[in-house]
């Protein structure tokens, strides 16, 4: 199934209900990202947008719809296929860094690794190599309150591509970051595809990163409204 989509959403749909209220956080959104593709999700603050992420990446199910993750059906998984699928096909970067503060580096990125079972020399080996590949190479001991906020990130962006999963799915990445760090970080990651093959689906609401994207899908109120390809008008 390696011909397969990365990923193959059909008319997903998330409903929260909190007492009487409901929101359609999403309302029939269908998707199909390719291998090694690049896609920027934009779209008004409550359209969507993280709902679709947490889906996409298994971390919450849809009230209906179908999902398809390199060809196997999400909804035929149990709990523990799930668990392990994210953990060794998935990588994950969020706003925040999502970094443990006591480990440092090194010892952060080589956490996936530590998951699937990867032994310590080698864990230790591809961490070295995957901050070298984000510019770190330099900041290996470092504990994250030792880096700068960009550093942070590439940190966090090292960790969810050094055991090259299938797929990064990145919520607001540079949402903590000045424009300019924003927008090395985009550059980053689109090197990083480039040479990783590893596909990439991006929530922002960053201008400038929404116009770096090759594809552009845009949700307004739970629905895909526009899906764009080629350099931005
Ligand atoms: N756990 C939850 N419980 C109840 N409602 C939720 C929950 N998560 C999201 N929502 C609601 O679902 C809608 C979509 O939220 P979502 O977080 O996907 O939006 P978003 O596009 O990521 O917005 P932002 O740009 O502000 O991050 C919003 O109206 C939000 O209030
Ligand atoms: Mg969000």
């Amino acid at each position: 199934m390696e011909n397969a989509p990365v990923f193959r959403a059909r008319g997903l749909v998330k409903r929260y209900s909190m007492g009487d209220a409901v929101v359609d956080a999403l309302r029939g959104v269908d998707l199909e990202v390719g291998a090694g593709e690049v896609v920027a999700v934009a779209g008004p603050s409550g359209s969507g947008k993280s709902t679709l992420l947490h889906l996409l990446g298994t971390l919450d199910e849809p009230d209906a719809g179908s999902l398809e993750v390199a060809g196997t059906a999400v909804a035929a998984m149990d709990e523990r296929a799930r668990t392990l699928f994210r953990r060794l096909r998935l990588g994950f970067v969020f706003q925040t860094f999502n970094l443990l503060p006591v480990l440092s580096a090194e010892e952060n990125v080589e956490l996936p690794l530590w998951l699937a079972g990867v032994g310590g020399r080698e864990r230790r080996a591809r961490a070295r190599e995957a901050l070298a590949e984000v510019g770190l190479g330099g900041r290996v001991g470092h504990r994250p309150d030792q880096l700068s906020g960009g550093e942070r990130q590439r940190v966090a962006i090292a960790r969810a591509l050094v055991h090259r999963p299938l797929a990064v799915l990145a919520d607001e990445p540079t949402g903590n970051l000045d424009s300019e760090t924003a927008v090395a970080v985009m550059d980053l990651l689109t090197a990083l595809n480039r040479s990783s093959g590893t596909a990439f689906v991006v929530c922002t609401h960053d201008p400038a990163l929404i116009a770096r994207a090759p594809r552009r899908v845009f949700l307004r109120d739970g629905r895909v409204v526009a899906d764009e390809r080629g350099a931005a008008a």
